[in-house]
């Protein structure tokens, strides 16, 4: 294949990451004989300092020029405490989502069972923990009406038929092409109009999907159920806002944040990136964690059905684990702590040395 890959690197830690994403795609394409052409584009508060927009058009222009987008992190403290602020980092992720139809937002949360003990639930409990989340990203509160007075204040949480059935679809996909077949639906319906609307799309379609079993969750429930057993969930789909507040609770479930690459899919370019944010405390330390960045090069290669290349990375990243590669968060008492640079380092060089 010859890939034109829109690098967005972003804010904090987010250029260190970046660089080693691209070098480790790169390595994998030279290995399997793909061509790959890299290009920058700026995004968050990188663009702001820059062009004054968190997503200018010509880096939306050349996300769809694109087969894909490797997207780092965007994100910087001098926005957060101000809520007087015109335009923020976060701005231009959505506006990135929205232009780009990115409705689906894929998030797995896997364990790697040399990390297991960092996991903040017993080892007992989160072992063999193996689910993905499905994120709705383009509607629901994010996009809906706002009014934003002095006095008084809402967002409107609007789902169309339209939105809910893509993205149900999306979820049944998943759930077909996983062993446990097990899909469970997560939603408000106690209480939310819009949460009625989801559960009766889903039952709707749950017959078209024979081989998949669909229970539903209300939210609450669901953020206990993945503490007290999270082994329960096969695919999980949700809308915006849930699926906004479940997947940082997945992410840490596992033990390792660092650790979980995402996809968000939709209507035009795929955008592969890190679940963890821009860590703007660690910007320029070289003590981020590369592996998140690195595996959503593996989510970017099997998008593209090139499971070979994808397992590569896979193989990379576990097998650096093993050789106790490792940034400071997830070293083993005792071990050297290695930086940024020389993980992906390490993980290029065992992409070109293996059989
Ligand atoms: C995420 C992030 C974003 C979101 C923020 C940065 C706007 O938390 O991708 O989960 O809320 O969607
Ligand atoms: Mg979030």
């Amino acid at each position: 294949m010859n890939f034109k890959i829109a690098v967005l690197a972003g804010d904090g830690i987010g250029p260190e990451i970046s660089v080693q994403g691209v070098n480790v795609m790169a390595a994998v394409c030279r290995k399997f004989g793909h061509t790959v052409e890299f290009r920058d584009a700026l995004v968050g508060a990188a663009a702001i300092d820059a062009v004054g927009n968190p997503f200018p058009d010509e880096t939306y222009d050349t996300c769809r020029n694109a087969d894909a987008v490797l997207f780092s992190a965007v994100g910087d403290p001098k926005f957060d405490n101000d809520p007087t602020a015109k335009v923020r980092p976060e701005q231009g992720l959505l506006a990135m989502r929205k232009k780009l139809g990115l409705f689906a937002n894929i998030r797995p949360v896997e364990t790697f069972d040399c990390l297991i003990h960092k996991s903040p639930l017993r080892p007992e409990l989160v072992k063999g923990a193996d689910f993905i989340c499905i994120r709705e990203l383009t509607g629901g509160m994010y996009f809906g009406e706002k009014v934003e007075g002095d006095d008084r204040a809402y967002d409107t949480n609007a789902y169309t038929r339209v939105e809910i059935e893509r993205i149900l679809r999306v979820a049944y996909e998943y759930a077909m092409r996983r062993p446990r077949h097990h899909l469970t639906v997560v939603d408000k319906a106690n209480v939310l109009a819009s949460s009625r609307l989801w559960r009766k799309i889903a039952q709707e379609m749950a017959p078209q999907y024979p081989e998949v079993t669909t229970d539903f969750m209300y939210v609450d429930n669901a953020a206990m159920r993945m503490i007290q057993e999270p082994t329960f969930f096969d695919v999980m789909v949700t809308e915006n806002t849930f699926g906004d507040i479940l997947t940082d609770e997945g992410s840490v479930l596992t033990g390792s944040m660092g650790l979980l690459p995402s996809a968000s899919t939709g209507e035009s370019t795929p955008v592969f990136e890190p679940i963890h944010g821009s860590w703007p405390q660690a910007k320029g330390l070289d003590i981020a964690n590369p592996l998140a960045q690195i595996l959503s090069v593996a989510m970017l290669f099997e998008y593209f059905n090139l499971l070979d290349e994808g397992a590569l990375v896979r193989r990379a990243v576990v097998a650096s684990l093993d050789a106790n590669v490792r940034t400071p968060e997830i070293q083993v008492a005792g071990g050297r702590r290695y930086g940024t640079k020389e993980v992906g380092e390490w993980i290029v060089n065992y992409i070109e040395n293996c059989k």
